[in-house]
């Protein structure tokens, strides 16, 4: 099956990178968000992206306007009717991602795939809620989108071959590697990742070191180019938090307990760098250690 117009719901973190990439590969992107400035902005990310390849000479200045000319940004999510393929990356809210698949369906052709870039909502759940469980999976790239090489493709329990093939296809054109992975709690790499950064947050929280020795030690001693409170920020700790939780409950064993350091930075709303603080205080000019 030939995919060439892909529906992109939600227009954040994910959502731009993930448009930005189709669009790059030749794909007609139509990208949804709930408002305007959502979309402005995420248009406006995309441009600047554009405009930094363009700057170190990986992308020319026709290549970067015909992509961002095969962007339509749109508040309907009817739009999205023609859609070849639907990749969901809006909020990670088990309520909102099937309350937007519902929505679409009476409006898709009956061969359109629908996909959610979830990192740990189970798949065959999702699924199960639309019409099409055969035709659906997770479709989870990594955060930066344009920079990181990985998507990882989940199949739910009833997800067929020609959609598997169909995703692995779409894959191969953006330039990037597939990593096949079984729908269970977090997948493969939040799976690995998250009780690493859990254990990186215990071993703050034990006082064995301090935010600035933790990461040093994971950069030099480990090779990483983030150490792990860092990329916490950077992924942002709620996030880290919901995922711990996932894996908690989803596999009912105490090593996924999330380290109560790492809820109490949540509860106070010391998200990472979309809040401008974390382990790491990101208002000044370089980013300074908050414990
Ligand atoms: N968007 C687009 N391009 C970006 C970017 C962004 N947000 N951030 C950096 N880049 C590009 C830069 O333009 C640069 O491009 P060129 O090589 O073409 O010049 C390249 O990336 C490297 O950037 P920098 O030199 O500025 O910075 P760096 O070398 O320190 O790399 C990094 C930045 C790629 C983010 C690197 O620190 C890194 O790999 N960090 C780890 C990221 C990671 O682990 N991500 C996975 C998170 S887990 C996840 O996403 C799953 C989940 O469900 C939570």
């Amino acid at each position: 099956m030939e995919i060439r117009t892909v529906g992109v719901v939600g227009a954040g973190q994910m959502g731009n990178g993930i448009a930005h990439v189709l669009a790059q590969a030749g794909y007609d992107v139509l990208l949804n968000d709930i408002s305007q400035e959502s979309l402005d902005r995420a248009m406006a990310t995309i441009r600047r992206n554009m405009d930094r390849q363009v700057a170190r000479e990986k992308i020319t200045a026709e290549q970067r306007d015909a992509a961002l000319a095969r962007i339509t940004p749109t508040l309907r999510l009817a739009d999205l009717g023609p859609s070849d393929l639907i990749i969901e990356a809006a909020t990670e809210r088990e309520t909102v991602k099937n309350a937007i698949f519902e929505d679409l369906q009476p409006h898709l052709q009956p061969h359109t795939i629908l996909t959610s870039n979830t990192s740990s909502i189970s798949i065959t759940r999702l699924a199960s809620r639309t019409d099409r469980p055969e035709k659906f999976m997770g479709f989870h790239f990594m955060n930066p989108v344009p920079v990181m090489k990985l998507v990882e493709l989940i199949r739910g329990i009833a997800t067929d071959d020609a959609t598997y093939q169909a995703c692995l296809g779409v894959v191969e054109r953006l330039g990037k590697q597939a990593a096949p992975a079984e729908d269970f709690p977090a997948f493969i790499v939040n799976r690995i990742l998250m009780p690493m950064i859990n254990e990186a947050v215990y071993t703050l929280y034990e006082g064995v070191g301090s935010v600035r020795s933790i990461d040093t030690s994971l950069k030099l001693g480990a090779n990483h180019p983030m150490g792990p409170l860092e990329l916490a920020d950077f992924i942002g700790l709620d996030t880290c938090l919901a995922i711990m939780n996932v894996l908690h409950d989803g596999l009912a064993d105490t090593k996924y307990r999330p380290c109560p350091l790492l809820t109490k930075y949540v509860e106070a709303g010391w998200l990472g760098r979309k809040t401008g603080r974390g382990f790491y205080d990101y208002r000044g000019e370089e980013p300074v250690p908050t414990r």
